[in-house]
């Protein structure tokens, strides 16, 4: 594969990428370029280089599949100081995105320009390293300190617009780029030209900036972003070159880490769980129109990420009152995004003209896709399913938001049970980026994919899971949760077990988490069970249920809660109650207790495996990252085992 093509274009040398998808610096490219300069300084009638991609974007950075392995020569810091020193200024034409070490390369080009639309960034710390190509050295030299830490500390790209005002490019242009590019060298050559971006000074910045920036920026468990901020530090207080000996030791330090291992792993089971390969030539059907039965906690929240995804939306409920509870709920989250920045208030008033609430089935006649959450009922489900068959188009796809019921017997007696699948959300379903999907045998290939295109549009991340008790997600919280009382009964502290899990990286332990969304959901669906005649051995959150402890809302659960207050109280109660089902004093510190109950996970995740019911340990890791919140950094539980 040729990785770069050279043209002419009178004096000036058009370096043109090619490297599918995303233009990645990989080594052969790396090597590519180097040997570019060379010619090109070399070639007397070449007075400027444009350096241009072919494809969807510009270089999105170095090629991550690349940091498994021991780095090869040349290094990506030679190659830009070579670009940079070339005898003839080099012009960076930027589309898509300038990303890590491609927008490092850019910086070492004596100009940079770009489309309207394109971004550019140093997202390095969302994998867990920092830029190790002059990334934390040019940035404060081209645009100041502070701009280097919102790029390199805080990982978001800037787009076009705001780059140029930072300084971090030198012009917009529109139509084609590299004739623009082309336009802007021969223009360049007839003046001056800028130093070269290493030689230029840094702008002094106070000495508080660092501290305020230190606490900042500080992310318990991920060392990357106060790596990059100390790189930008020494960067400022140094020589250029002795900076970029400091960025490349941090770097390849942070490339080997566990932390990055884990990051790069999650990086691409995303981009892999997003198209699956089976469904890679199947068409989704066409979705345009999203209609939702029940406006509780999940239509509302599912309905409020359909909206803002600019699928006009019909909600159905019981009466109208629901109705206008429904449709107030969906109205709160678009204000609440409003208020946070995230949406225009035209944007805002655009989207609700496409909201309509109603009773009567009938305004779903003509939806592509409806989506069922009303009571976690199986005759309630059937019955909505049976309107659904009645009034939807016989292709509309038609889904079950169901948590815990098996969808099969929800689409009993349906008349197209090929349109029908499994569309699990997570609470609050306008945030949480799962999305679990569930095909039942008879699911057409076609609406699996509308699943599939569904999740991008909504911007979340698909997993497809097979049918058994929770799915994948809720099976393995089951475990979690089971072994946790495990180690409660062989005498290790609840506080010691939520705080170890909080030492691993999770937000909350999981007797905090049961506290805070209640123990008695849980509590009635093992009880009806046993109605059944379910053999369902009695757990411990069943004994503080029934003393009347359903966690925060009753004033407590696995703790004690102060009127008013959120804070977990060790609860002498709960000691009391629990104390005849305690069989042992183990003493586990807290990375043994972390280590037990992350195995327990990756146990049950090789059951679902073998079982089917998941495709890869990649899906898995995802969906407790994405629907439980396992710390990313930690890669997953059949990653981290
Ligand atoms: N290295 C290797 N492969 C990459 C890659 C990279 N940097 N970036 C993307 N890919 C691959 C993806 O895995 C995917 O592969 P697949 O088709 O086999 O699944 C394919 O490219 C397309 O990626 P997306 O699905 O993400 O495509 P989008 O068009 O949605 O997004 C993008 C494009 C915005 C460029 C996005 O891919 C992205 O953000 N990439 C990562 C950018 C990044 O983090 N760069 C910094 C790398 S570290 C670095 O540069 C270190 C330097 O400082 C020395
Ligand atoms: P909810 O009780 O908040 O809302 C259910 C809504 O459905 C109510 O507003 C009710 O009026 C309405 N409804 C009931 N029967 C109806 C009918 N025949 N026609 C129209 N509307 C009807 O319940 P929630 O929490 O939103 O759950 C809904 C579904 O989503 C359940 O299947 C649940 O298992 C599932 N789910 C819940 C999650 C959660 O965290 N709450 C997470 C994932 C799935």
């Amino acid at each position: 594969m040729n990785e770069i093509e050279i043209t002419r274009r009178g004096e000036i040398a058009v370096v043109m990428v090619d490297n599918p998808p995303v233009n990645a610096l990989s080594q052969a490219m790396r090597a590519a370029l180097l040997s570019a300069a060379d010619a090109l300084d070399r070639d007397d009638a070449v007075k400027a280089v444009v350096l241009a991609c072919a494809g969807r974007t510009f270089i999105a950075g170095a090629d991550v599949r690349e940091f498994d392995l021991p780095p090869l020569e040349p290094h990506l810091p030679d190659v830009i100081a070579r670009i940079e020193n070339a005898e003839k200024p080099w012009i960076a034409a930027i589309h898509g995105t300038a990303l890590g070490g491609g927008f490092e390369v850019a910086m070492g080009c004596r100009f940079r320009i770009a489309l309207e639309s394109a971004a550019v960034g140093l997202p390095e710390v969302t994998l867990g390293i920092i830029p190790g190509a002059g990334g934390t050295c040019r940035t404060p030299r081209l645009a100041g300190v502070e701009t280097a830490v919102k790029l390199a500390v805080g990982g978001r790209p800037l787009g076009a617009r705001k780059a140029l005002e930072a300084g971090l490019i030198d012009a917009i242009v529109e139509g084609d780029l590299v004739a623009e590019a082309v336009a802007f060298a021969e223009k360049a050559l007839q003046q001056p030209l800028p130093a070269k971006t290493s030689a230029r000074p840094i702008a002094a910045i106070d000495e508080a900036f660092w501290s305020e920036a230190e606490k900042d920026k500080a992310k318990p468990g991920y060392r990357a972003p106060l790596a990059a901020l100390s790189s930008i530090r020494f960067a400022t207080e140094n020589p250029f070159d002795a900076a970029m000996l400091n960025e490349r030791g941090l770097f390849l330090e942070l490339r080997a880490s566990d932390e990055a291992a884990a990051l790069r792993h999650v990086f691409f089971a995303e981009r892999s769980a997003a198209r699956p390969a089976a469904l890679k030539t199947v068409e989704p059907r066409p979705l345009k129109s999203i209609g939702i039965v029940g406006g509780g906690t999940m239509g509302t929240g599912i309905g409020a990420a359909a909206l803002m995804a600019g699928y006009p939306l019909t909600l159905i409920e019981r009466d109208e009152a629901a109705v206008a509870r429904g449709l107030s709920a969906i109205e709160a989250v678009l204000a609440g995004a409003v208020r946070r920045g995230k949406l225009t208030a035209a944007k805002q008033a655009f989207l609700l003209e496409g909201l309509a609430g109603t009773t009567d089935y009938q305004a779903l006649s003509a939806c592509d896709l409806v989506i069922e959450a009303v009571f976690e009922e199986i005759a309630v489900k059937r019955a909505v399913f049976a309107e659904l068959d009645r009034v939807c188009r016989a292709d509309a796809v038609l889904a079950t938001n169901t948590s815990y019921l098996d969808p099969r017997r929800i689409a009993e007696g349906l008349s197209h049970p090929e349109r029908f699948i499994g569309l699990h959300f997570f609470s609050p379903a306008h945030v949480m980026k799962l999305l679990e999907i569930i095909p039942v045998p008879e699911t057409a290939d076609d609406v699996l994919a509308t699943g599939f295109q569904l999740a991008r549009a909504l911007g979340k991340i698909p997993v497809t899971s097979g049918i058994c008790e929770g799915f994948i997600g809720n099976r393995i919280l089951k475990r979690y949760r089971a072994e946790a009382e495990q180690l409660v009964r062989r005498g290790v502290a609840i506080a010691e077990i939520d705080g170890a899990m909080r030492d691993y990286g999770f937000k909350m332990g999981p007797f905090e988490t049961q506290d805070l969304s209640g123990l008695d959901i849980a509590y009635l669906q093992r009880e009806g069970a046993r109605s059944e005649g379910q053999d369902v051995p009695e757990t411990l959150g069943d004994i503080l249920v029934r003393a009347g402890r359903k966690g925060q809302k009753t004033g407590g659960g696995w703790y004690d809660y102060r009127e008013g207050e959120r804070k977990p109280v060790v609860s002498s109660e709960v000691a009391a109650l629990l104390q005849p089902r305690i069989e042992a004093s183990d003493a586990l510190d807290r990375t043994a207790i972390a280590d037990h109950l992350i195995a327990a996970m990756a146990d049950e995740g090789r059951a679902i495996l073998a079982e089917g019911i998941a495709a890869k340990p990649e899906d898995i890791d995802l969906v407790k990252i994405h629907g439980y919140g396992f710390p990313r950094h930690r890669g997953g539980p059949m990653f981290a085992s």
